[in-house]
């Protein structure tokens, strides 16, 4: 059979990577796919960069826009990032009948209902294996292997460079900005680091996960996000002594009322599996009705990791390529038409567990009237620590652990716990999830 004609539009550090892959398994990949993959066309800024890589075998060109035109691609593979020269491309080149594969996370968090609804149309898939933590198959476990399952809930390390972040400051007391430039270095970080710190690319794709599990668009502008740059080695060491371990999650839970959608600190339980996930690797944990909790684990970012999932997303549309678009594999899993209207809950109707960490003067009552504010607000305390003062200071940490509590409750609790004149500074709010 004819080979299938790929056009690659940037070839950095997952381009190369999907370069070699694609070389490297030629073989393997025809016999699987039922046909060759080529990469017949590169786009690249870096001309002469791509040309070396791909040692005069194919068209070298500084412009994406002919790439995505060209008659002689049939698949175009998007891996420059950002959400605005790729979204025309994409949608350029769905216009052009192109089959899509990109690894882009926030382009399909901020513009993927409009870009699934253009590809419905023209009878085009548009697959994305590779924008959720990198070479886990993830996305096909969600919304094929899965399919069975009324999803309940999900959970996921689904930054490397942040969990790589907290993992070496635990292990090696290295500061944040040592291990963010090795992370940067290693290719894992974003060429905007603060969406891997500020929680921002976990959001764009718990996003995408969220609307795979519930079939509900994709609604990133109502992801809660918080990052881990405000979190201090002391937070983390006194998780450590309650037995916990502080991660970076993505959580979306079906609730009563609708659909939680957020990314947080969190403290998990140090026996889970999850809280051993360290470095860059990704996991992602999935609760559903029939199934039960099921983890996927591997590396979340990298060259070839990623190309691993390119590569798998372009056999198969290879193989799906003569199918009724009709009776493919629906983009978010759900039927176009079946998506549903469960709205995204506001944080403040969250329900969950908490760390509350003050520091306050070291004399009679003063935790007598942070617990009257607690029970007054409906919280429940589950543990508390008391630091002993160092010497000679008249300050000391308290450290509770809540049980379950309502999110607007607990903002009521912090704030009037804020204004009592015997609390220094913040209270530090670090959510917890027990995850079974
Ligand atoms: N910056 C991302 C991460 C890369 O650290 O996980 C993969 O999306």
């Amino acid at each position: 059979m004819k080979p299938i004609r790929v056009g690659l539009l940037g070839i950095g550090t997952v381009g190369r990577g999907t370069w070699d892959v694609l070389q490297r398994n030629a073989s393997e990949i025809r016999r699987r796919a039922g046909r060759p993959i080529r990469i017949t066309m590169v786009a690249d800024r870096e001309v002469a960069h791509a040309k070396k890589i791909t040692g005069g075998k194919v068209k070298v060109t500084a412009d994406a826009m002919q790439v995505v035109c060209s008659p002689d691609v049939d698949i175009v593979v998007e891996l420059i990032g950002g959400d605005r020269v790729a979204r025309t491309l994409v949608m350029e080149a769905i216009r052009h009948g192109k089959h899509v594969v990109t690894a882009n996370k926030a382009l399909l968090a901020k513009h993927g209902n409009a870009i699934f609804s253009a590809a419905q149309k023209k009878g085009v898939m548009v697959a994305f294996e590779a924008a959720v933590a990198g070479g886990i198959p993830v996305i096909k476990a969600l919304r094929e292997g899965l399919s069975a399952n009324r999803i309940e809930w999900i959970a996921g390390i689904i930054n490397g460079t942040s969990n790589f972040i907290l993992s070496e400051m635990r292990d090696k007391g290295l500061p944040f900005e040592t291990v963010l430039a090795q992370a940067q270095q290693k290719g894992y970080a974003e060429a905007d680091p603060t969406f891997d710190i500020e929680g921002i690319d976990a959001a764009h794709k718990l996003t995408i996960i969220s609307a795979i599990a519930f079939g509900i668009p994709m609604q990133f502008e109502k992801a809660y996000t918080e990052g881990i740059s405000k979190l201090t080695r002391k937070d983390i060491e006194y998780a450590e002594a309650l037995g916990y371990r502080i991660k970076l999650l993505g959580i979306t839970r079906r609730a009563k009322k609708g659909i939680e959608l957020r990314v947080h600190p969190t403290l998990v339980p140090a026996s889970r599996l999850i809280a051993n996930v360290e470095g860059v690797m990704n996991a992602v944990l999935a609760k559903g009705d029939a199934v039960g909790a099921t983890m996927y684990y591997g590396a979340g970012a990298g060259s070839q990791p990623t190309a691993s999932a390119v590569v798998a997303d372009l056999v198969d549309v290879t193989r799906l390529i003569t199918a009724d678009p009709e009776h493919r594999v629906p983009h978010l899993a759900f039927q176009p038409d079946q998506l549903s209207s469960t709205p995204i809950l506001p944080m403040g109707e969250v329900q969950t567990s908490y760390y509350l960490r003050m520091r306050v003067v070291d004399r009679p009552g003063v935790l007598a009237d942070i617990t009257r504010i607690l029970a007054a607000a409906r919280i429940s305390i589950g543990a508390m620590v008391q630091k002993e003062p160092a010497e000679g200071e008249a300050h000391v940490d308290i450290v509770l652990l809540t049980h379950q509590a309502i999110e607007k409750n607990v903002d009521t609790a912090i704030a009037r716990i804020e204004r009592l004149a015997t609390v220094v500074g913040q209270v530090t709010r670090i959510r917890m999830e027990e995850l079974l």
